[in-house]
């Protein structure tokens, strides 16, 4: 067991923490948090963290509930006296208002990587939603950025499950994933041109299906909404193929959008476990521990 760094858990994080530390050979670490009968929190950490490497797990979806208790732990563990915090958040939130589209929009993904950025030694996340924004490191301000794809556990899923597919990206932004999961499974592949009308509106023009004997496979980084994925699935319902599996390394899935997704025809739905959600099924814990092992511990 290595003592020179412990993982430690927020809520609902655990069983991903406890997978890592196990990767890592590293000690799940104990933290109390709870809610006060005001809901303000109480957060306590049971264990000795002094000197040592924190590895903080923290996926951030639905961020605005875990950023204060996150921002409570940091502070903790820094009077705790520790060596380094390497924030691990397989997701990434605030990444999408890169832009101030009207005036008095607040930029979030500026701000929000600087309330994090303040208090942190190390990031590590895996596919942040990078469109405007071109890396991590033109708004986060962190020593150390581990920035990580889910490609190569997306091929190997696509290669065990023996599925012959057709890979779709249902934007130009997904052209980044799709090219290289196509090649890495030897598949074919388009790109959708897709355009938004608004949080819960897209159009689509799909090109042509070149084999249509294959399964379409469509492939984004993020279902929210899931009003892509549903349109991507309704054009395709026109084309005389198979039902379209649909593949994300994100499932926020807000509201019903599982649900809505399988009822508009998507055969299945699988995504990585950077969110936990049931159609989890694409495990992302070993390139994290793979990079921590490299990056951090053998420092
Ligand atoms: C967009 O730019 C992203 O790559 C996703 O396509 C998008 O965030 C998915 O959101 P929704 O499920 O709400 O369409």
């Amino acid at each position: 067991m290595n003592n020179h760094a412990i993982v430690i858990a927020l809520p609902n994080n655990v069983v991903f923490a406890s997978e890592l530390a196990n990767k890592l050979n590293l000690n799940l670490g104990s933290l109390e948090i709870r809610k006060f009968p005001d809901d303000e929190s109480y957060v306590k950490i049971n264990s000795d963290v002094n000197n040592k490497i924190v590895i903080l797990v923290d996926t951030l979806d639905r961020p605005n509930d875990k950023l204060l208790p996150l921002l409570f732990v940091v502070q903790t563990l820094k009077k705790l006296g520790v060596k380094a915090i390497c924030l691990v958040a397989p997701y990434l939130p605030y990444m999408r208002q890169d832009k101030q589209f009207k005036t008095g929009e607040a930029l979030t993904s500026a701000m929000f990587a600087e309330i994090i950025s303040k208090n942190i030694d190390c990031l590590i996340t895996i596919d942040p939603h990078l469109h405007r924004i071109k890396n991590l490191e033109d708004i986060y301000s962190v020593p150390k950025i581990i920035t990580l794809h889910a490609i190569k556990p997306i091929a190997e899923w696509i290669l065990q499950s023996g599925i012959s597919p057709f890979i779709i990206g249902p934007d130009k932004e997904s052209d980044q994933w799709v090219r290289e999961i196509a090649k890495l499974t030897n598949s074919p592949f388009i790109t959708i041109n897709k355009t938004r009308l608004d949080d819960k509106k897209v159009t689509m023009e799909i090109p042509e299906i070149t084999d249509p004997k294959r399964t379409p496979l469509l492939i984004d980084d993020i279902i929210s909404t899931g009003i892509s994925m549903k349109t991507a699935i309704n054009a395709l319902k026109n084309r005389n193929l198979k039902s379209p599996i649909c593949i994300a390394i994100h499932a926020i899935f807000s509201d019903n959008a599982y649900n809505e997704l399988i009822k508009a025809g998507a055969e299945k739905i699988v995504t990585c476990n950077t969110i936990i959600h049931p159609s989890n099924a694409i495990d992302v814990i070993p390139l994290i521990a793979h990079e921590i092992q490299n990056q951090i511990l053998k420092n």
